[in-house]
């Protein structure tokens, strides 16, 4: 049984939200959006459109978690290849949970001297809300809408909740 944390027209219509946050404060500045693939790849196209003021994007692939379980160490995958020297950048996530990966991204990121570098993320769990947050939610796993379980249901267009008997 799907178990819907968060359906999908909350999710854009949040999204629109932040974007015309975003547009606010951004306006005249060109920000680089940087999605962390692959879980924020449907948060990105969403907001993106959403989003009014010019843009640039990219695309970045820092990873930190095996199945269910967080494996505490952060792999960097792909970098970015726009040039972000004086510009500045959102870094698009799908979660932040410990926030462990969006740390270590950030730290890369600030290597190739952005004039800033603000974080959005769909979800985030307690304590650790970022300047653009979608939903901060508890302690479950969730996927869909971007984020797997175990590398599956990417594609569901809900946030979805993991139940104790869907576990193997
Ligand atoms: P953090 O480094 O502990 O903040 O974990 C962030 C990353 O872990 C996210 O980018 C996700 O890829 C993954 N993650 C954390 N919690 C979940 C979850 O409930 N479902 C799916 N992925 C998750
Ligand atoms: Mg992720």
């Amino acid at each position: 049984m799907k178990n819907i944390l968060i359906p999908e027209h909350r999710i854009l219509s949040r999204l629109k939200e932040l974007a015309r946050e975003i547009d606010r404060d951004f306006a005249g500045r060109e920000p680089v959006l940087v999605c962390n693939l692959k879980g924020a790849f449907m948060v990105m196209a969403d907001l993106v459109r959403f989003v009014t003021i010019p843009v640039r994007t990219d695309f970045v692939c820092f990873t930190s978690y095996n199945g269910a379980e967080s494996s505490g160490s952060v792999q960097k995958r792909l970098d970015v290849s726009e040039d972000i020297a004086g510009k500045p950048v959102i870094i698009v996530e799908d979660i932040i949970d410990t926030g462990l990966t969006v740390r270590a991204l950030t730290d890369n990121l600030k290597e190739h001297a952005p004039s800033g570098i603000s974080v959005l993320s769909l979800l985030y769990r307690k304590g650790a809300k970022p300047r653009y947050g979608g939903f901060e939610i508890g302690d479950g796993f969730v996927y869909g809408y971007g984020l797997d379980y175990e590398g599956r249901y990417r594609q569901m267009r809900d946030v979805l909740i993991l139940q104790n008997n869907e576990k193997d």
